[in-house]
């Protein structure tokens, strides 16, 4: 990648890498640019940091910076609208600049569906989406006499669409790393045909990469054979009948050992189902009931069942907040309510924050058969 084409580059990668760290030195500041960009010298970087951008950057002490942007923009900006339900608090904004505004080492854990083409919950999909009239959401056929829910096209996405996504999640991991406590667990859902580009992007923002809790759940992808050539190629399928969702799993560092993490920060492992059995990495699953989906007609909506065994195993104490920044209809926030947790949601498009407002005390008050994790 050429830097000196497009300068605004080494600044958005030096906004990135301070966004995450308290304070740095030049040093530390050229060597990260570098890694990112190739061979950057300290002079640009100092003169960006110096000169360039005075607004964004401040020096601590000799050498040392950290990014402004922080405290101007909680100065600057209007709080975002936030609901209280029950022990959730449910906030209509970005998460992006949520992210870059909340206290740094506050969310003990992340438990979060996020968007995926990236473009599929942007304002004119779904406009397209809400209007049934064509964009990334396709409809699936009828399955058991049942119309099913739209679902994004993601075999569409091309090498480009995965490095914005390469993008995405790099920033978000350097704003979850910055928010959450040591040991926080960070639990993303995500799809096979792309978790290692997530799972990559995370782990180089700095967050540790886990394993993968597997959502055993019949999904609509796959299966299918040769496109327009299906009575020539009977017995094959182009893709696996996909059964299960992986959602990915990360942790912030520890802070010393486990033990010394626990007690300081209540974080660094997983709550077990009872004392005799550990949490599980699958956990036995159906798509969203009827019932939930008529409470909360999200596209995206995840069940009850799940979403209440996994939260309540991403607190190992069941002390702290649950942070969902991409909350949907609340049924994360939801689920945490039902287990007793306190939470926060952030989602940044006015229909959804109405309808999670809505529909959370309904979701959290249904009686569910507990599910657990197939244990050891
Ligand atoms: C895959 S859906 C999550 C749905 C959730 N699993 C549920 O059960 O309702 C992702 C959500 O993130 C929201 N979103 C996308 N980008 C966002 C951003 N930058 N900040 C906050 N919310 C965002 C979308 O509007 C959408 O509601």
């Amino acid at each position: 990648m050429n830097y000196r084409a497009a300068p605004g580059i080494v600044r958005d990668s030096i906004v990135s890498y301070l966004s995450a760290a308290e304070s740095a030195s030049l040093a530390e500041i050229t060597q990260a640019v570098a890694s990112r960009l190739g061979d950057v010298p300290a002079s640009s970087v100092r003169s960006y940091l110096n000169l360039n951008t005075p607004e964004l950057f401040e020096r601590t002490s000799r050498g040392h910076y950290r990014l402004r942007i922080v405290d101007d923009h909680v100065a600057k900006s209007k709080p975002h609208p936030t609901y209280e339900i029950d022990r959730a608090k449910l906030v209509h904004a970005n998460c992006f600049d949520w992210l870059r505004s909340r206290e740094g080492r506050s969310v003990h854990a992340i438990v979060t569906d996020p968007p995926y083409g990236l473009v599929e919950y942007s304002a004119v999909e779904q406009s397209k989406l809400r209007k049934g009239r064509g964009g990334v959401w396709r409809i699936p056929p009828s399955f058991d006499g049942h119309q099913r829910a739209p679902l994004p096209r993601f075999t569409v996405l091309d090498e480009g669409d995965l490095q914005v996504m390469y993008d995405f999640f790099f920033e978000f991991g350097q704003l979850a790393l910055r928010a959450t406590v040591p040991g926080a667990n960070i639990i993303i859902a995500s799809n096979p045909l792309f978790d290692h580009v997530v799972a990559s992007a995370m782990s180089a923002a700095g967050l540790e990469m886990r394993g993968s809790i597997i959502r055993l759940v019949m999904t609509m992808r796959g299966g299918d054979r040769p496109k327009n050539a299906h009575k020539e190629f009977t017995n094959v399928s182009v893709m696996p009948r996909s059964m299960f969702e992986p959602w990915i799993v990360l942790r912030h560092p520890l802070d010393g050992r486990a033990q010394d993490n626990l007690r300081k920060w209540k974080t660094g492992g997983f709550r077990r189902p009872s004392s005799e059995r550990p949490f599980g990495d699958v956990i036995k699953s159906s798509p969203t009931p009827k019932v939930e989906r008529q409470i909360a007609a999200h596209p995206s909506l995840k069940p009850q069942a799940f979403l209440r065994a996994l939260v309540r195993a991403a607190l190992p104490l069941g002390q702290g907040i649950i942070l969902d920044p991409f909350a949907g209809s609340g049924s994360t926030l939801a689920a945490a309510n039902a287990v007793g947790y306190e939470s926060i949601g952030i989602e940044k498009d006015a229909e959804y924050v109405s309808m999670a407002r809505r529909t959370m005390p309904q979701l959290s008050s249904l009686l569910i058969q507990k599910i657990d994790p197939i244990g050891a």
